[in-house]
């Protein structure tokens, strides 16, 4: 069967990920998170210190990034794809909250996004990807032949993401979950640089109110929609 590019966008804290991965490996396709891609630039600028208090130095970046290797390797314990940064497994790291305090600001330059969506393009080359992020569906792969755009309510995404961190042990405010969920749709929705916006032609996916697995067939419903159509 011929293979497809599945592009997955949409706001934070949708499960988006999770969604995008249980996909890929019912179809035995190659997930990839774009969004670790960020991650790791960002990392990198903490570990090598770019970041002087609130100003970045964004020369030095923009000449390092020619040379940055990011790649995914399955982890052979977990079966999973973990992200790697100039050969070391920085996987766990860029999960950090320091991390995600600064990804946003590295993911509006342009510099920064142009690298990365051409090492995307590449890694999409030979088809069979499910690809998660912001601008999958509107930047990086136009023609996708299925695009899915994800969205919740604000309410439901902090609630979500409050049970993610309390089951790691952080103690948190619902009403703060709450604000920086809405921070983050401003910031994703409003940056210059390929602001997050619903393609066109992608489909909406509201998963307010759905489990886990009514929206599983949803996407595969939608994935046998449109392949029996590209392969007639
Ligand atoms: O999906 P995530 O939370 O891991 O994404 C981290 C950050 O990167 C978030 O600020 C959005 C940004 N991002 C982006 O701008 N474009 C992408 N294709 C993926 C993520």
């Amino acid at each position: 069967m011929k293979k497809i590019i599945i592009a997955i966008d949409g706001v934070s804290s949708t499960g988006k990920s999770t969604m995008a991965k249980d996909l890929a490996n019912a179809l035995h396709y190659t997930y990839i998170d774009t969004g670790a891609m960020y991650r790791a630039v960002t990392l990198y600028c903490l570990q090598h210190g770019l970041f002087h208090g609130d100003i970045l130095d964004e020369s030095a970046l923009q000449q390092i990034m020619p040379s940055l290797s990011i790649t995914f390797r399955l982890n052979p314990d977990t079966h999973k794809a973990e992200t790697w940064l100039n050969g070391v497994n920085v996987e766990k790291e860029i999960r950090s909250m320091e991390v995600a305090g600064q990804v946003s600001r590295i993911a509006a330059l342009g510099f920064v996004r142009r690298a990365l969506v051409a090492q995307q393009q590449k890694m999409g080359k030979e088809k069979g990807i499910v690809m998660d992020g912001r601008d999958i569906g509107t930047v990086v792969f136009p023609d996708a032949e299925m695009k899915v755009y994800v969205t919740a309510s604000p309410e439901v995404r902090a609630r979500r993401r409050m049970d993610e961190l309390q089951a790691k042990g952080d103690p948190v405010d619902y009403d703060a979950v709450l604000e920086n969920v809405k921070m983050r749709d401003h910031i994703d929705m409003n940056r210059a640089e390929s602001p997050l916006r619903k393609a066109d032609d992608a489909l909406e996916l509201d998963n307010s109110s759905l489990t886990i697995a009514e929206q599983k067939a949803w996407l595969l419903d939608q994935y046998n929609r449109i392949t029996a159509h590209t392969n007639s």
